[in-house]
């Protein structure tokens, strides 16, 4: 069975706790090289994993057979690194969010389609099983119209001196821009619509960083749907529950605790549609129901679905350009946000 050979840049973080034990574990998938800017990092995870190491990417993409390069780095350096491993011929899975601003996403889109090459962003919470559950559900007219959706993903993210993701330049923006902008993608995949309209607060209210702790986005849908987006790095980890609820006419999905790392969480869903007008304001109509998360290594479904693409000779940009649309909206946010 043909493999598909793997290289990473930017080892250290989430590649070494998520991604890279996906690609080790996926049979699909075998890992060739890492690289990594800063060296005892590079050695420590190319001993780690068995592989070759190196601190320059160019140096690694010359000296590797890989198909597929893993980018893991801070969001600033997205955007080249992605292009110099598609000057290599090399197909990319870039990490959320795609790049620093819309421009530089629409340009490596560009050139990924130009080349014909895979690019893909790492928006891996699409692949849970109880968001492709809710998707069918909302698709199946099990909730009725989508009329309103309420998301919200938090966790406790201190001042911490020289953290890029504190840093405007470096990250592009706060909890909106790191956290938010999951709730995003994921609304408009399970909805299967787009966010065309915002409103949104943003807030540095409990730590002294530059970028946002707190972000408040209230949105509109091409097809009608009203919504709000609530992301924060001021909530304790133990006080952190996820949250994307979608009320349709006739019902609602109510995903709690399944915007994560892991393929956790409950989905409870109420089918109850209502005939006339009730003054008294009864509401059971029927039982809920309620289903978990599998479990399943939401890194690995992404890896294998990659991998598989490759396999098969195809390129799909679908959500790539999905993931342009995302910073687009981002930029909206804190434009916004600053009137
Ligand atoms: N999808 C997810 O679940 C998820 C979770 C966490 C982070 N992320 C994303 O992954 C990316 C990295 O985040 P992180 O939390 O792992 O950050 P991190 O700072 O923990 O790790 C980044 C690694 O890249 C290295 N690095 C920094 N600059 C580099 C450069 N120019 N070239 C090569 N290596 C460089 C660092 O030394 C470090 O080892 C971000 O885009 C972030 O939004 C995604």
């Amino acid at each position: 069975m043909k493999k598909i050979k793997w290289c990473v840049i930017g080892a250290g973080g989430i590649a070494d706790r998520r991604t890279i034990p996906a690609i080790m574990k996926d049979e699909g998938s075998e890992l060739v090289a890492v690289m990594d800017r800063v060296p005892e990092v590079a050695e420590a995870i190319g001993k780690k994993y068995g592989v070759a190491y190196y601190t320059e990417e160019r140096e690694m993409l010359a000296s590797t057979d890989a198909d597929a390069v893993y980018i893991g780095t801070p969001v600033f350096a997205h955007k080249e690194q992605a292009l110099t491993a598609l000057e290599f011929g090399k197909s990319v899975f870039v990490e959320k969010p795609i790049t620093m601003t819309s421009a530089e996403a629409e340009e490596l889109v560009d050139a990924f389609r130009k080349a014909g090459k895979q690019l893909t962003v790492g928006y891996m919470m699409k692949h849970h099983n109880l968001h492709e559950r809710a998707k069918a559900m909302i698709e199946g007219g099990e909730i009725g119209k989508p009329v309103s959706v309420r998301a919200k993903f938090s966790c406790w993210y201190p001042d911490i001196p020289g953290a890029w993701r504190q840093q405007k330049k470096l990250g592009g923006g706060g909890a909106f821009m790191d956290l938010g902008v999951h709730c995003a993608e994921l609304i408009e995949y399970v909805l299967d619509d787009e966010i065309i309209e915002i409103k949104s607060m943003t807030a540095t209210s409990t730590f002294s960083y530059e970028v946002e702790d707190s972000a408040v986005v209230i949105f509109r849908t091409k097809g009608g749907v009203l919504g709000t987006i609530e992301a924060n790095f001021n909530i304790s980890d133990a006080a952190s529950t996820s949250a994307l609820e979608i009320y349709g006419n006739s019902g609602y999905v109510s995903c709690k605790g399944t915007l994560a790392q892991t393929e956790g969480g409950t989905l409870t869903h109420l089918y109850a549609p209502q005939g006339d007008y009730s003054a008294m304001q009864d509401r059971v109509t029927s039982e809920p129901k309620t289903y978990e998360g599998e479990g399943a290594d939401l890194y690995q479904k992404q890896i294998k679905r990659f991998g598989e693409l490759l396999l098969a000779g195809k390129t799909d940009l679908y959500f790539a350009e999905k993931a342009v649309h995302i910073q687009k909206l981002t930029e909206m946010v804190y434009e916004n946000a600053e009137k």
